[in-house]
């Protein structure tokens, strides 16, 4: 494969009334995604514009949309990272539209991989990010989940994934210049304790990237995710030999047997394409310059691309 784009928007139990918006939102992201391919944009510029895209459709758990933690407050996760091993990762960030974008400025600035609560927001202030409000990013469907949950102390974060909810955005971009890139945006998980950080900002679990071989992004219930390294473990199967496809399927089959945990991952590099979700649905869309744009959501649709993989 020359280039391509693979994104991702969540791997949960997603109702059947809730299909279309899934596919609707990937299908708009990887229509922006493909044009910029095609226009010879960079990697990082495209994976970001992608999840910016996502993070504003309400569809998705990031940025609008973001599920309330424990004291009903929005937290959100985001990493970008590129095959030079350069990334930015932001955490436990509150109440801004886009959290992707404060990761990239911390990919440009440098002089940190990481920034969480406060001190993101006080380096978002410096660069002049502007704090929204809870309610821009709250969906009312979210407000009514909160206080339904609130009054339930037997809910627990992990059983969002197993009822019908939504998920996690993230793109992963090899550009016509070789470059390879990977962006991952979440709200986190429903009635999570505050300062929890999940998978998405940890490189080597929400994301991870190696030059000339796969960049790779997850979805689903982060505790788990972490505990499997999931994403740096895509790569270690690659790194033996299976193709990015049969890689992604070992590492979600290593989250099953291992931890019982919930997700997906997908993958992307010159060798091809890969993606695996243990859920019973993952909203995903892929384009390259082999492969024609395939929307998907069931394991079915997964089954039907991967023949062409
Ligand atoms: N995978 C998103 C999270 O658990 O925060």
């Amino acid at each position: 494969m020359k280039y391509g784009i693979i994104i991702h928007g969540g791997a949960w139990d997603i109702p059947d009334n809730f299909v279309d918006n899934h596919l609707d939102g990937i299908n708009n992201a990887l229509k922006l995604g493909y044009s910029l391919l095609e226009d010879n944009n960079n990697a990082i510029d495209i994976a970001e514009k992608v999840v910016v895209l996502l993070e504003n459709d309400p569809t998705f758990d990031a940025g609008k949309g973001s599920f309330l933690n424990a004291l009903g407050k929005v937290e959100m996760d985001a990493i970008i990272a590129t095959d030079d091993y350069k990334i930015g990762s932001v955490a436990a960030l509150n109440n801004y539209s886009n959290p992707i974008k404060i990761a990239r400025a911390i990919y440009d600035f440098d002089g940190a991989v990481m920034l969480v609560g406060e001190g993101a927001k006080i380096f978002a202030e410096q660069l002049g990010f502007q704090q929204c409000k809870v309610e821009d990013l709250l969906v009312g469907r979210e407000l009514e989940r909160y206080l339904k949950i609130k009054k339930d102390a037997t809910f627990v974060p992990k059983d969002a994934f197993r009822r019908k909810t939504r998920g996690t955005v993230g793109a992963v971009v090899l550009d016509k210049k070789g470059r390879m890139a990977v962006a991952v945006s979440t709200g986190g998980t429903p009635k999570k304790p505050p300062g929890r950080v999940g998978d998405t900002p940890l490189f080597g679990a929400g994301a991870y990237i190696e030059k000339d071989k796969l960049g790779v992004a997850a979805t689903g219930y982060g505790e788990d995710l972490i505990k499997a390294l999931i994403s740096k473990r895509v790569l270690d199967f690659f790194d033996r030999g299976l193709s990015p496809l049969e890689s992604t399927e070992q590492a979600i089959s290593f989250l099953s047997k291992n931890v019982q945990g919930l997700g997906g991952v997908i993958a992307l590099g010159k060798k091809g394409v890969g993606l695996a979700f243990n859920t019973p649905r993952m909203a995903f869309g892929v384009q390259t310059d082999e492969i024609d744009s395939f929307i998907g959501i069931n394991q079915k649709d997964k089954e039907e691309l991967s023949k062409q993989l």
